[in-house]
């Protein structure tokens, strides 16, 4: 066969019928009548597979009876109007079998759970809830680079083994090559000489390119040892962190705010069939949400006001809010789905339950902190504006009992030509939960990792 391979999206999209088309896939169905059967073939590029009629005696008929539903196929054929449902199907001329599937193939009937899809997480791309995911998180990542490459925003590339600490919670993998079995060497034979991990965040790497380049974000892994088995966390996760010079608290609510919008408006305008898709099956309130947030305006409240609003609320909490307490889960998704019913800025959080980094306000008790909350996640967004004065900097590394001498370089900033700055951190896995409505961190991630479980 000698002709150019037609992806089905684009078999299914098209204009005019076709003398000759090739496609190839996986076979997810097929039926058999005594002169002809019917297959379905999904290539993966769109939800929709494309039907293939194939007549008894054609080239290839005779494997006929292995094309089963995981097998993969290459079908040469017309493409005409259907008289089913479907606008295109396809009457082979020839078909072949690339791949059989024996009847051990675990996706053989739809409705497996997503648990017991997590236990096939090398088939899984397979379904089409999976397909649509993964498509989706595709599409969502350029939309993130679309939104900051119009404004002018530099993609540095952080790295990923670092010596520092960003959060300071103590969540890092240690990277090293030494044997954890073998007697203690010293950090001095290890491969750098000093302590390293991955890293839990850009954001300290990201800021001295945000003080000479104006506007960065970085984009890439991220790693938290983070011994919480909920539906939100995980250990290897994607983040987002946008940071911007000549900026206050307030400049980076408002990017924070367009950012989530755009995410909002590019899932509503999504032509895939993908949304579609989300919104049938997964989630029936998503469109409704999310035309919401890319429309109204975010409500923006102090911790203070927020704390306040939750003791004055009757409302039943495990753990009862009081001023100085960090937010739980419950608290941010009473505040963004009872209280406010939309998206919330929560703003100026007490300093001793935050990083090292952040600014210190005027009243000397409270940083410039804000989490971005929306309905159905919680948390989203953690951001800040930064300490740019250099005494009260030094100042927090000491109180935290930080190591001075390795920060000299982050000093350095505010040492010379320091500038208001801030930024702020998306969890991309959670911006994929929030746009499609999938409940679990686990099914928007390849191949998840979280505490016990590192397969595939
Ligand atoms: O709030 P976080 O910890 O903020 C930072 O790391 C800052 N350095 C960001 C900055 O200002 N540049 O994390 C930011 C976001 C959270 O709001 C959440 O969406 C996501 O990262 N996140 C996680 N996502 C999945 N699994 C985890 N274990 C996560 N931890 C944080
Ligand atoms: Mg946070």
């Amino acid at each position: 066969m000698n002709i150019q391979r037609t992806l089905v999206k684009h078999a299914l999209a098209s204009e005019a019928p076709a003398e000759q088309i090739l496609v190839e896939g996986w076979v997810r169905t097929r039926r058999d009548s005594k002169t002809f059967s019917f297959l379905e073939v999904n290539d993966g590029t769109s939800l929709a597979s494309i039907q293939v009629v194939a007549d008894a005696g054609i080239p290839g008929y005779e494997e006929i009876g292995r094309m089963t539903t995981g097998s993969s196929v290459s079908i040469l054929g017309r493409l005409i109007e259907s008289p089913g449902k479907q606008k295109w199907e396809i009457q082979a001329t020839e078909i072949k079998l690339v791949g059989s599937a024996p009847e051990t193939y675990p996706l053989q009937k739809k409705g497996h759970s997503p648990e017991f899809l997590r236990t096939i997480a090398h088939l899984r791309p397979r379904t089409n809830l999976f397909g649509a995911i993964f498509r989706t998180r595709s599409r969502m990542a350029a939309a993130v680079h679309q939104f900051f490459l119009e404004r002018d925003f530099v993609w540095v590339h952080t790295p990923i083994i670092t010596a520092s600490d960003c959060e300071g919670a103590g969540e890092m993998f240690r990277v090293t090559t030494m044997d954890p079995l073998a007697e203690n060497k010293g950090y001095d034979n290890d491969f750098f000489g000093k302590p390293a991990n991955l890293t839990v965040s850009g954001q300290l790497e990201g800021e001295t390119f945000a003080c000479a380049l104006s506007n960065i974000y970085t984009f890439g892994p991220t790693f938290r040892a983070e011994n919480s088995n909920t539906s939100r966390h995980a250990a290897e996760f994607w983040m987002i962190e946008p940071e911007i010079a000549f900026c206050d608290i307030y400049g980076d609510m408002d990017i924070a705010e367009s950012f989530i919008k755009h995410i909002a408006r590019t899932m509503l305008n999504d032509a895939s069939g993908d949304f579609e898709f989300f919104c049938k099956f997964v989630d029936k309130g998503l469109r409704a949400r999310l035309e919401e947030v890319a429309e109204k305006p975010f409500v923006r409240c102090s911790y203070t006001e927020a704390i306040e609003i939750m003791q004055a609320s009757g409302e039943k909490f495990e753990y009862p809010p009081y001023w100085g307490m960090d937010m739980q889960s419950e608290h941010e998704r009473f505040l963004t789905e009872k209280h406010f019913k939309c998206p919330v800025i929560v703003y100026n959080y007490p300093k001793e339950i935050k990083p090292f980094y952040m600014r210190l306000n005027e009243d000397g008790k409270t940083v410039t902190a804000m989490d971005v909350l929306v309905p159905g996640i919680g948390e989203i967004i953690g951001g800040s504006q930064r300490e740019e004065r250099l005494d009260i900097l030094e100042g927090n590394i000491d109180r935290m009992g930080m190591d001075k001498e390795a920060y000299y370089w982050y000093n350095d900033l505010r040492r010379y030509g320091t500038v208001p700055h801030a930024g702020f951190g998306v969890g991309f896995e959670r911006l994929i939960m929030f746009v499609t409505g999938v409940q679990n961190i686990r099914d928007v991630l390849p191949f998840p990792r979280t505490p016990r479980n590192c397969e595939f």
